[in-house]
């Protein structure tokens, strides 16, 4: 009988892993990117967590058309996959092939905790199709802001224009990238937006993760997180990760045992902000705004620290008028005026609490223009108590 390569090749590894059962001798068989031991070697080396994205045939037959899969009942998927696959050495970017329903239909390993494991009954097999579904932190995110709407943060701006130019040609740098850089300062000063800007004035992926979002139920949940953001990145690269809030999850030591998954999660991340494995074309910018409660370890790791001040006079100017252009109404306002009024406010407080609220106010009150009188008004309720927004970090 003649049988065609594609089902030889299913066979063979099929094949290969009912061998492994009943034998204990150490072997090793390497199929494809597949390898196949013993096992002794099983034991040992047990995939903790193994991510799959689907990658499709690795040809075009006839009028078979590519199936686009969906993955609806990620336990069940679970259960096919180690039905098949439990044996089957992976590593990043090797390949897994359906031997059942799509025979040949391949999926690629994006990420596999740790590298070079074997799956057993034990391994959490999850596909990035679910994963993106669930957890948000894998989503990368699409905006429209440009670095232009960002106002001052002058030295932030220098570091992005040098990430900018790494991103866009990463090869240049060799040895010298550009890696972890950590925004700090107080709340609302453009420390997100600026990412958000980076990115898409880019064009890069830009993985947007809130650390607490890292933070799982189990154990192991964690750092399993953080490493399959790393390599979501590197399989996306250029791209920019950015961990917003860096102190809720990489707690400075003497806060550690507060909670007992800190230690583990902090491993994870100095783990991949060194850069074990080559995060080529990823830069990591971490924000918070309480540098000092971060584990002295992780805070050395960052290249540079950059502080994100509150807007001068010129700034907060720049920032009313950007905001002012926007209004859905006419305005008569005295712009110099609100600048000394909004002093020592942030550049969200501007627009979220003063702008917004005199513009509210009135449409609340029919009004067809918005005045000083709504400004006014909009600072009696905003409550921004001159106390609570001295410096922190003064
Ligand atoms: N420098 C700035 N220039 C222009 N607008 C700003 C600036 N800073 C803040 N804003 C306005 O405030 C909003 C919130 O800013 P952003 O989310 O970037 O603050 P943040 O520094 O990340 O704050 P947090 O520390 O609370 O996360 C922006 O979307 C923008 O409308
Ligand atoms: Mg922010």
């Amino acid at each position: 009988m003649v049988k065609t390569p594609r089902i030889l090749k299913s066979n063979f590894i099929y094949l290969e892993v009912l061998n492994v059962k009943s034998d204990n001798k150490s072997h090793e068989v390497k199929k494809s990117n597949i390898s196949i031991k013993s096992n002794n070697f099983e034991r040992e080396n047990e995939a903790k967590v193994l991510v799959l994205e689907t990658a499709g045939y690795p040809f075009s037959f006839g009028m078979l058309e590519s199936p686009n899969i969906e993955i609806s009942d990620k336990y069940l998927f679970e259960q096919y996959a180690k039905e098949q696959w439990v044996g089957s050495v992976v590593e990043i970017g090797s390949y897994l092939f359906d031997q059942k329903i799509l025979p040949d239909y391949a999926f690629r390993v994006v990420a596999v905790y740790p590298n070079n494991s074997i799956i057993t009954e034990n391994t959490a097999i999850v596909t990035t199709a679910v994963e993106d579904e669930k957890k948000e932190q894998a989503k990368s995110v699409i905006s429209d802001i440009h670095m232009d709407d960002v106002i001052g943060q002058v030295n932030a701006k220098k570091k992005t224009k040098l990430i900018a130019k790494y991103l866009k040609n990463p090869d240049s740098f060799g040895p010298w990238a550009p890696k972890n850089v950590l925004f700090y300062g107080l709340p609302g000063t453009g420390k997100t937006m600026l990412a958000k800007a980076l990115s898409n004035e880019l064009d890069v992926k830009l993985f947007l993760v809130k650390a607490t979002s890292l933070i799982g139920d189990h154990v192991g949940d964690g750092a399993s997180r953080i490493q399959e953001l790393f390599e979501m990145a590197r399989h996306n690269a250029p791209a920019l990760i950015f961990i917003d809030e860096i102190d809720a999850i990489a707690l400075h030591r003497s806060f550690q045992s507060l909670r007992g998954d800190v230690a583990e999660v902090v491993n994870a991340l100095l783990t991949e902000m060194d850069g074990i494995q080559e995060n080529k074309g990823v830069v990591t910018i971490a924000a918070t705004n309480n540098p000092s409660s971060i584990d002295y370890a992780i805070r050395s790791r960052f290249e540079e620290e950059i502080e994100f001040k509150l807007p001068n006079d010129d700034e907060r100017k720049k920032i009313i008028e950007l905001n002012l252009a926007t209004f859905p109404m006419e305005y008569d306002l005295n712009v110099e005026k609100i600048v000394k009024l909004t002093k020592r406010m942030s550049g969200r407080d501007i627009k979220d609490k003063i702008l917004k609220n005199a513009l509210h106010n009135a449409i609340i009150n029919d009004h067809d223009t918005v005045t000083m009188e709504d400004i006014d008004f909009a600072l009696k309720v905003t409550k921004v108590k001159k106390d609570e927004v001295k410096g922190m970090f003064e």
